[in-house]
């Protein structure tokens, strides 16, 4: 047993913390599984819906259909839907709350190469237009909207989104909308999606966007090292998200994390907040391995990413913004990170751009602060970090410690606009974070100071929560 804690100590640590412990590590160092045990009270098959499984038939009708049926359970303690063996081609279809969509190890659900089967809907307010092209968006494959308590599922089943027409589409300039997602989910919360493989997205993959309490979990999304803007999971506007055990290689970053943009993402106002990662592997050849921004104009904050490995990778971890932008980027934690044959380890840009319209603010500057990276090793680097700020608006209280990379550059860091601090850092860093965290500037730095550090694993291990 650990000792107890009296009522003060307990006081101390809710005081401190109370909006610094994320939702998901609450307790253990796993995504707590609020959902997932859950068993439906009713299940159907697809096939009960006419659905033919031979990769030819289009069946969207059937998983509307099964989906419209299975409403009436809602109230009932919910419903499953069983997609069992076989290539089922479909367009977008809307899930319901209080659903489980669960896949046999050997079904693939398949997009549809018409893009008609993929109607448009309206842009997200806190963008403003389509993020590719100005106007609406096609809907996700999988998409759900205002719904709570839904699993994905499916013991490694596959959902495939024949992106390469979209791809094409995308490469010859005969797009009309922006490119949908695979999954996608708006205002949404307690989403669970786990133990499935995603393939091939037209766009981002897995997109929860104003949504809360989720969980991705023991996923595999593939999609070629050149296909364009083909991101794993893009948190977007979303708190209390857990990200666990993944492996992700694709076309851009295997995740980003990201709010709105410029004076859209501004006016929503809905950050990004208590977003953890754990256990993420994977590669990337033109992007990052985490990626916060570049849209951020709703604020991204409370993120901890730990047990990182990025190989083949263009960059290991990134913050992206520009003026116009405006909101914040901060108490950002990622430690544990293993990087093997990544060209910057660490990339800052404060020059982003790509605006949604002439009509953003310049003077909207975004504060990016309380920046923790530590424990990084690294094999054939070609740069540790280019860290590049806005002049009159510098990154700030950027903390960095423990990091030892084989760097082949003979200027491994380059730095302009940044201010911080940095402890064990080989090579050594750029001037500006050369100054020591400890003593002195333990609580300029998020989560560094070990006296609460401690606190917060008593904590843990003494279930509080
Ligand atoms: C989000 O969903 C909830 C519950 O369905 C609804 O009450 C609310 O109005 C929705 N908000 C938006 C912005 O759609
Ligand atoms: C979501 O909820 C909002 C607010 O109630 C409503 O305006 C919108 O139509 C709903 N969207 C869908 C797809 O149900
Ligand atoms: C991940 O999913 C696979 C296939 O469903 C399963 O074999 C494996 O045990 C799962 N791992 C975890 C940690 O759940
Ligand atoms: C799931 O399937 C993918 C694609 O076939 C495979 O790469 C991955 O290793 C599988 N994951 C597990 C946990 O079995
Ligand atoms: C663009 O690509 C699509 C998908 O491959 C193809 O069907 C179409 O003919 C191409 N259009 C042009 C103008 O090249
Ligand atoms: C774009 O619109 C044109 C004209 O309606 C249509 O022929 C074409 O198929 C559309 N392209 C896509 C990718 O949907
Ligand atoms: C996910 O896979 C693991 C390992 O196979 C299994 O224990 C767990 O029950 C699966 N979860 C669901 C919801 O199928
Ligand atoms: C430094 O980081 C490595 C992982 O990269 C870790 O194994 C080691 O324990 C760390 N050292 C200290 C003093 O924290
Ligand atoms: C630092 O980065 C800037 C911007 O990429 C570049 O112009 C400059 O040459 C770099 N300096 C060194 C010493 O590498």
């Amino acid at each position: 047993m650990r000792r107890s804690f009296t009522p003060a100590d307990v006081f101390l640590v809710l005081a401190l913390f109370i909006k610094e412990i994320p939702w998901g590590v609450r307790g253990s160092s796993h995504c707590q599984q609020t959902s997932s045990g859950v068993v439906r009270p009713h299940s159907v098959t697809i096939t009960e819906f006419g659905a033919v499984g031979d990769g030819l038939t289009l069946n969207t009708k059937a998983f509307q259909n099964a989906i419209f049926y299975l409403n009436s359970f809602a109230d009932k303690g919910g419903a499953q839907l069983f997609v069992p063996a076989g290539r089922w081609l479909t367009g977008s279809f809307d899930l319901i709350s209080h659903l489980t969509l669960r896949l046999d190890k050997d079904a693939v659900i398949l997009g549809s190469t018409n893009s008609a089967d993929w109607p448009v809907v309206d842009p997200l307010p806190s963008y403003g237009r389509g993020r590719e092209l100005p106007g609406g968006r096609h809907r996700s494959l999988i998409y759900g909207c205002n719904l709570t308590d839904v699993i994905i599922t499916g013991d490694n089943g596959t959902i495939d989104g024949h992106g390469n027409v979209w791809w094409n589409w995308f490469r010859n300039g005969t797009l009309n909308f922006t490119r949908p997602h695979l999954v996608e989910f708006i205002n949404s919360t307690g989403l669970v999606i786990l133990n499935l493989t995603f393939l091939n997205s037209p766009f981002w993959t897995i997109h929860p966007v104003y949504c809360s309490q989720v969980i991705v979990q023991n996923v595999t999304i593939i999609a070629p090292l050149d296909s364009p803007n083909t991101d794993g999971i893009d948190p977007d506007s979303s708190n209390d998200v857990c990200i666990e055990d993944c492996y992700i290689s694709t076309g851009d970053d295997l995740i980003a994390i990201k709010s709105g943009w410029d004076e859209y993402g501004i006016s929503y106002a809905r950050p990004s907040t208590n977003i953890i990662i754990h256990r993420l592997v994977g590669e990337t050849r033109s992007s990052s391995g985490i990626a916060l921004g570049s849209e951020m104009s709703g604020g991204i904050s409370e993120v901890h990413a730990e047990k990182l490995q990025f190989f083949n990778s263009n960059m290991g971890i990134t913050i992206k913004t520009s003026r116009g932008r405006g909101n914040y980027v901060r108490n950002i934690y990622i430690s544990d990170v293993t990087l093997a044959n990544v060209n910057i380890a660490i990339r800052f840009t404060g020059q982003f751009e790509e605006h949604p319209d002439e009509f953003y603010d310049p003077d909207a500057l975004p504060v990016i602060e309380k920046i923790t990276i530590k424990d990084v090793r690294g094999e054939k680097v070609k740069v540790g970090g280019l860290l590049q700020g806005i002049e009159g608006d510098k990154f700030h209280n950027i903390c960095l410690s423990n990091i030892t990379l084989a760097v082949a550059s003979d200027f491994p860091w380059n730095c302009s606009y940044v201010q911080g601090y940095s402890d064990s850092v080989s090579p050594e860093t750029c001037e500006a974070l050369k100054e020591s965290i400890f003593p002195e500037h333990q609580t300029d730095c998020y989560c560094l100071s070990n006296h609460l550090r401690s606190l917060v694993d008593h904590t843990r291990g003494a279930r509080l929560w």
